[in-house]
């Protein structure tokens, strides 16, 4: 039976100039590259410049992303940017992308799952484009994480990075099976007994700062192995696949022994993974997205290929999902 799909026409990222080596932090914390590389597989990661927001990067990834579509922005019916550190609390960064590419008509709006947004941004638009409400829609992924630093914390700021990926989904007609190109199915979820796990201790409501990132990385880290592949094959099973199916994982990228630890549960090879927390750290919403768009410049991918990709970050909040290319 016919039926309308979310497919995928363009990926593009940015990220700041600076990078920041390991090494680097070893100038004011007691770290190391080697504890640093050996506990999460990040080598390096980029830091926005002052003054540069998450829209600025929003705003790149998002022209770049056209472009490789061959599309205008003009044609674009709605932005969603998944993101937990915005340029400011309000607008959204969605709008102000909207006026950067200078777009007058759609509509623009953020999504915040933290780690997970990029995920929950995917379903809400895969959700907008089945119901009619919108044919082409930027995803985008971008964050600013070292705004929100605790510079003295050794235990979480050598982990994050600034950046932003950003894909153009479109709807397209598929015959309602799982050979179908576009997004097959996701699953979506959240537990809000665990949000002091991982939180920022300042917000507009509560305190009127910013606040800066707090984690308790072992127990998150235990979440994340546990239920990673199991999202992940909670939507392959909705989309009538398995694990055997799948092309590429596409994982969220925070720990390299987090990315393994799932890949062996799902029982596939790290040669069919995309690693990028080497050289950008753990970018958040950002990092599937700039994964993504990093993997098709390397010509990893082709037409037809099953992506997989799976997140998890605070709330908790933990999704995945599957998409044909
Ligand atoms: O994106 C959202 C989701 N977030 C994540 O998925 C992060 C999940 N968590 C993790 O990735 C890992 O838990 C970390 C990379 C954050 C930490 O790795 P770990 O193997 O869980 O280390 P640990 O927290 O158990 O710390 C081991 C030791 C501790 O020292 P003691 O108590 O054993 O003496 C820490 O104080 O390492 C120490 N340590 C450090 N040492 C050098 C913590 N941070 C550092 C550091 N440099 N930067």
């Amino acid at each position: 039976m016919s039926m309308i799909r979310s497919v995928l026409r363009g990926m593009g990222h940015a990220l700041p100039t600076r990078v920041v080596e390991n090494a680097e932090f070893e100038e004011w914390i007691d770290t190391s590259d080697a504890w640093i590389k050996s506990r999460s597989g990040i080598e390096r990661r980029h830091f926005a410049a002052d003054g540069q927001t998450t829209s600025d990067l929003a705003t790149d990834a998002a022209r770049a992303a056209l472009e490789d579509a061959g599309m205008t922005a003009e044609t674009v019916d709605a932005i969603i940017v998944a993101t937990s550190t915005p340029d400011t609390t309000f607008p959204s960064v969605a709008t102000f992308v909207q006026g950067n590419l200078g777009m007058k008509t759609g509509f623009a709006f953020d999504v915040q799952a933290v780690c997970a947004g990029f995920v929950f941004a995917l379903s809400n638009a895969d959700a907008m484009i089945k119901s009619g409400q919108a044919k082409r829609v930027l995803v985008i992924g971008a964050e600013t994480f070292s705004r929100i630093m605790n510079w003295e914390d050794r235990s979480t700021c050598v982990l994050f990075g600034d950046g932003a990926g950003a894909v153009v989904l479109e709807a397209g007609e598929g015959d309602g099976t799982a050979q179908d190109a576009g997004i097959l199915a996701t699953d979506l979820n959240s537990d809000g007994s665990y949000r002091d796990l991982l939180y920022v201790d300042g917000g507009v409501s509560k305190t009127q700062t910013t606040g800066v990132l707090v984690m308790q990385g072992k127990e998150v880290f235990r979440h994340a192995v546990d239920k990673l592949a199991k999202t992940a094959e909670a939507a392959l099973e909705k989309a009538g696949l398995s694990d055997a199916d799948v092309d590429w994982v596409v994982p969220h990228q925070a720990n390299l022994r987090i990315i393994k630890a799932t890949a062996t549960k799902m029982n596939v090879p790290m040669d069919r993974v995309v690693v990028t927390v080497q050289d950008h750290g753990n970018t958040s919403a950002a990092s599937i997205p700039l994964a993504l768009s990093v993997a098709k410049a390397e010509g990893k991918f082709a037409p037809g290929q099953l992506l997989v990709m799976e997140a998890i970050g605070g709330g908790l909040a933990w999704g995945a999902v599957v998409l044909r290319l």
